[in-house]
């Protein structure tokens, strides 16, 4: 038994009122946060200091009480451990050495990932230490198509094109990538686990860029993967899924992966993952992050659309991608009230 409502809404429970969280609930909208962030020079060292990691991990549950903490981390923390070239350009966003074929292949090495994962893990530490006891703590790591994604293209693209030309022209080159992936996941989640982690995260981003069967290949049959292995070593941490933009694609999802969430993009009605998500899987989500951040009725209609939507069955109150960087500290606080009552 838990008295963590976050934990117990991914249990199944239906609660009075939801837990509530943000996705990247820390960051540049917070003017502690840019503090810290200036401080730690580049933001991979950032990832890797774990006392200033720790530090911005709390800030959000200091100013707002949200009932769930996620570790300060990237998904690139994986292709930069594993020994691909990855740097974050200020404004620009992240930049690696694009991987393209097998010979590209080769500068990756399972064998690398130790001191990396491992300062990680320890940020997962000092939270554990360090957070509220109601609070719950959450760790994460990307899904594989996502991060190939960025490993093949080099950076942050509209269509995720070069990676789909990849996984299309050159499907064993593709599907080592992906396999590499699928190992230095579950690795990686499985430290943060026996670090403390309470729940994880699976960030699909893109995974609304693939036909079907694609779908079927590059992001449930990997995620599959990773999901089995993690369940059969810690059957009591639950998963919440997040493949945002699949659009119909979602129910197919939660058949097919043992999660126990699943987080709900914007582009979703509310009442459609009611009648064929939330039966099955607590639902996450949905307010879109331009609402919060424009604020006022539009932001309001929204709360209530979810909330009334979703309150019969269990429900985890958040947005449908991350905020926003110029949100208003404000807004958050009023969507808090709305939430909360
Ligand atoms: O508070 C949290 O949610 C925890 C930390 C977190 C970050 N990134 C911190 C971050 C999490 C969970 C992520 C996930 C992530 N990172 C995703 C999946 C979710 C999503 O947003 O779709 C993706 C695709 C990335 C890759 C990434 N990281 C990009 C494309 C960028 C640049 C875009 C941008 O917003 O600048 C980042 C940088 C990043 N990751 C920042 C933060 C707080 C901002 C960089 C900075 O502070 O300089």
């Amino acid at each position: 038994m838990t008295d963590k409502i976050f934990l117990k809404a991914l249990q199944g429970e239906v609660l009075p009122k939801p837990p509530v969280w943000l996705m990247r609930q820390a960051g540049r909208y917070l003017e502690e946060y840019r503090q810290v962030r200036e401080k730690a020079g580049s933001f991979l060292n950032l990832c890797y200091a774990p006392e200033l990691a720790a530090e911005v991990t709390l800030q959000p549950i200091r100013r707002f009480g949200f009932d769930a903490s996620i570790l300060f981390a990237d998904i690139l923390v994986v292709p930069d451990a594993l020994g691909q070239k990855v740097t974050f350009e200020s404004g620009e966003g992240p930049r690696l050495e694009p991987i393209t074929d097998l010979t590209g292949l080769k500068q990756l090495d399972l064998a690398l990932v130790d001191e990396k994962f491992n300062s990680v893990a320890e940020t997962v530490r000092l939270l554990r230490a360090g957070l509220p006891k109601e609070t719950t703590l959450i760790g994460f790591c990307g899904s594989p198509w996502t991060v190939a994604t960025y490993m093949v293209a080099g950076k942050g693209t509209v269509n995720q094109g070069p990676a789909r030309m990849a996984a299309y022209s050159d499907p064993e080159f593709f599907g080592q990538l992906i396999d590499i992936l699928v190992e230095a996941s579950i690795d990686y989640l499985s430290r943060q686990v026996e670090a403390g982690a309470e729940v994880l995260q699976l960030f699909d981003s893109w995974s609304g860029s693939l036909p079907e069967v694609e779908f079927e290949r590059w992001v449930i049959e990997p995620t599959a993967r990773i999901v089995s292995a993690l369940r059969t070593k810690y059957p009591d941490v639950p998963i919440i899924g997040f493949p945002r933009g699949a659009g119909p694609l979602y129910q197919r999802y939660i058949e097919a992966i043992d999660v126990q969430g699943v987080s709900v993009d914007e582009t979703i009605s509310a009442s459609w993952a009611r009648d064929h998500l939330q039966s099955k899987v607590t639902v996450q989500g949905n307010v879109d992050s331009f609402a919060l951040m424009a604020g006022g009725d539009a932001l309001k209609a929204q709360v209530e659309g979810v909330m009334e939507a979703w309150s019969k069955g269990p429900y985890v109150f958040n947005l449908g991608h991350g905020i926003q960087q110029f949100t208003p500290v404000a807004h958050v606080e009023q969507m808090l009230k709305w939430v909360r009552g």
